[in-house]
C-alpha cells in the first residue's frame, strides 16, 4: 500500500528545509503549512500536518467549537497527540473512513458541524492520488498547471508555476489530482467555474536585488501608482472612469452619508480619503475599524454608500463589516488589491489599486495606492454630483499625475533617512505629528515603526499634543513632525516650536528646499 510520510519542525522554515535534507521525502503528491499558533504552544507536536490513521491534513483558520468535538472524539475513543484545534478534522474525517465513506464524502460530511473558519487540505493513503480541499473564511487558490495542480493561500506563492488560478469561494471544496480539480459545494452540488489568467509575472514574486520583499515593495510605488492611475483619468476633459463601478446617477446623489470601514494601515488610508471625499463631494464620511463598526448597530441605510478599503480582500472583519452593511442595504464599494478576492466578490462596485502582489508584511505600495484610489473616487463622486468642477478636477487630476514622479524623485536618494535612523536607533519611544491630512500619516508612521522596527510609537494630531502627549517631551523622545508647505504649515511649525522648547529632538518632514523649518 501507499504511506505518508511526515516531516515537521519547530521554527524557520529553513530548519524543516536542513530535516528534509537527512530524511527527504519522494512523492507525486504532498501538502504543507506554516502554523501561526493560536491553540497550543509552537512545537513539534502542534505542527502541521496532523494525522489520524490513514488521514493527513493541514488547516489555516480557527476551530471555534473544537473542544466539544474534541471531547465528544476523545469520548469515542480516539487520543489525540496535539493540543490543537486542527487535530479534530483528522480524526472526523478517519472516523467517516472507518464507516466506509471514500475520502471526498468522509470531509463533506463533517464540515457542516465545524464552526469557524478553515482552509484545509486532506490527504489519505488510502486514496493516494488526490487531494481533498475545503474553503471556509480562510483563503483557498487552486493552481492549475501541465499535469499538475496547486494549492495555496495566497497567489504569489505559485507565481513560479502557474498563472492560471480558480479561486474557491465560501463553503465550497474541491477534489484536487494532477489532472485537474472537480469543484463542489460543501452540501455536494458539483459545479464548474473557469480559471481566471493573472497578470502578476513570477519576477513580481521575487526580491529581484533588494535585501528584502518591504525595500522592493517601497521601490514599487511609482510603478504602482501609475498603474492605479492607468486608463482612468482624462487631463483634457476632468473625467474620472472607473471601470468596475457601476453606480448610476440617480444612487450617486441619492447618497447621503459614506462609511469607510477597514483596518490597519488600510484604515489610514479611509482616514486621508475621508478628507478627500468630504472636500470635492461634500458628502459626510465617517471612517470606521472594521472589527468596530461590525459590532456597533451602525445607522446605515440604503442611502448608505459603504467603503471597505483591503489590500488582500481577505481581512476577515472588513469582509463581515461589508457584509452587515449590505443587510442594511447600503451599496458597497471596495478598494481592494486582490482580484476575485472574497471582498472584491461582495462588492456591487470595485475600485482595484493594481499595487501588484504584496510579500512584504507591511503595506507600503498599498498604502499609497489606497489614498491615490480614494481620491480618485472623491473626484469621481465629485463630478458625479456636480460639487466639483471639470476646471478643478483637470487641475486636480494633473498633479496626481505628477505624483509617481515625485515619489520616484524621493525614493532615487535615501541617504538623508539612513543617516537619521542610524543617529535614533537606540530611542526607545517616537511621537509622529501631523496636521490636516497629514494627520493619518502620522498615526501610519508610528504604526510602521513599531511593526518593523519593535520601537514604541505614537502618531498624535499635531494640535492635540499640548493636551497630554507634550509632557514626555525630553530629549529621548525623538519626535517626527511632518510639516510639508500648505494650509497647515504655520500651525504645525508652531508645535514644533514648542517640542523644541522642551529640549526634544525633531526629525521634520519638509517639502523640499524649505530651510525654515
Ligand atoms: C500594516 C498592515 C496591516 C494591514 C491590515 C489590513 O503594515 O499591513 O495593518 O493594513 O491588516 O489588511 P488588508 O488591507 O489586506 O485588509
Amino acid at each position: 500500500g501507499e504511506q505518508t510520510l511526515v516531516n515537521r519542525t519547530v521554527g524557520k522554515l529553513v530548519s524543516l528545509r536542513e530535516e528534509l535534507k537527512h530524511k527527504p521525502l519522494s512523492g507525486t503528491l504532498g501538502i504543507g503549512h506554516t502554523r501561526w499558533a493560536t491553540h497550543g504552544r509552537p512545537s513539534e507536536e502542534n505542527a502541521h500536518p496532523h494525522t489520524a490513521g490513514p488521514v493527513t491534513v493541514v488547516h489555516n483558520g480557527i476551530v471555534e467549537n473544537h473542544l466539544s468535538l474534541r471531547a465528544s472524539l476523545e469520548a469515542r475513543g480516539h487520543v489525540f497527540t496535539s493540543e490543537t484545534d486542527t487535530e479534530i478534522f483528522s480524526h472526523c474525517i478517519r472516523e467517516k473512513l472507518d464507516a466506509g465513506l471514500d475520502l471526498t464524502a468522509a470531509v463533506r460530511s463533517i464540515l457542516n458541524d465545524i464552526e469557524g473558519s478553515y482552509a484545509i487540505a486532506v490527504i489519505s493513503s488510502t486514496e493516494p492520488d488526490k487531494i481533498v480541499v475545503a474553503k471556509n473564511a480562510s483563503p483557498l487558490v487552486i493552481g492549475l498547471g501541465d499535469g499538475e495542480t496547486f494549492l495555496a493561500s495566497d497567489i504569489p506563492a505559485l507565481l513560479h508555476h502557474t498563472r492560471d488560478f480558480i479561486y474557491l469561494h465560501e463553503q465550497e471544496m474541491a477534489v484536487v489530482t494532477a489532472d485537474g480539480v472537480e469543484l463542489s459545494t460543501i452540501d455536494g452540488e458539483v459545479f464548474e467555474r473557469a480559471p481566471k489568467h493573472i497578470t502578476w509575472t513570477p519576477s513580481q514574486a521575487e526580491k529581484g536585488g533588494y535585501k528584502h520583499f518591504m525595500l522592493k515593495e517601497i521601490h514599487e510605488q511609482p510603478r504602482a501608482m501609475v498603474d492605479t492611475l492607468r486608463g482612468r483619468i482624462s487631463l483634457e476633459t476632468g473625467d474620472v472612469h472607473l471601470e468596475d463601478v457601476t453606480l448610476d446617477d440617480a444612487r450617486v446623489k441619492a447618497i447621503d452619508r459614506i462609511y469607510l470601514c477597514a483596518c490597519g494601515t488600510a484604515w489610514h488610508a479611509g482616514l486621508v480619503g475621508k478628507r478627500f471625499i468630504e472636500q470635492w463631494a461634500r458628502i459626510p464620511v465617517e471612517v470606521d475599524l472594521a472589527s468596530e463598526f461590525r459590532y456597533r448597530d451602525p445607522l446605515v441605510t440604503e442611502n448608505s454608500l459603504f467603503i471597505a478599503v483591503s489590500q488582500s480582500g481577505e481581512t476577515a472583519d472588513t469582509l463581515a463589516a461589508l457584509k452587515e452593511a449590505k443587510r442594511r442595504g447600503a451599496r458597497v464599494l471596495s478598494v481592494c488589491n486582490v482580484m476575485e478576492s472574497s471582498i472584491a466578490r461582495e462588492s456591487d462596485d470595485i475600485v482595484y489599486t493594481h499595487a501588484g502582489p504584496e510579500i512584504g508584511v507591511a503595506s507600503t505600495k498599498a498604502f499609497m495606492t489606497q489614498m491615490l484610489a480614494l481620491n480618485l473616487v472623491a473626484l469621481f463622486l465629485g463630478r458625479r454630483r456636480g460639487t466639483a468642477t471639470a476646471g478643478a478636477v483637470t487641475h486636480a487630476l494633473s498633479q496626481l499625475s505628477q505624483l509617481p514622479g515625485l515619489v520616484e524623485h524621493i525614493l532615487t536618494d535615501s541617504t538623508d533617512v539612513e543617516r537619521i535612523a542610524r543617529k535614533y536607533v537606540a530611542a526607545r519611544d517616537f511621537l509622529y505629528l501631523g496636521r490636516g491630512e497629514n494627520y493619518p500619516i502620522a498615526l501610519e508612521g508610528a504604526v510602521k515603526l513599531k511593526e518593523i522596527s519593535y520601537i514604541h510609537a505614537e502618531g498624535y494630531a499635531a494640535g492635540e499634543m499640548k493636551h497630554g502627549p507634550i509632557a514626555l517631551i525630553d530629549e529621548d523622545m525623538p519626535v517626527v513632525v511632518i510639516s510639508p508647505q500648505g494650509s497647515h504649515y504655520d500651525k504645525t511649525s508652531s508645535n514644533l516650536q514648542e517640542v523644541m522648547a522642551r529640549q526634544g529632538r525633531v526629525i521634520g518632514v519638509a517639502t523640499e528646499g524649505d530651510s525654515d523649518l
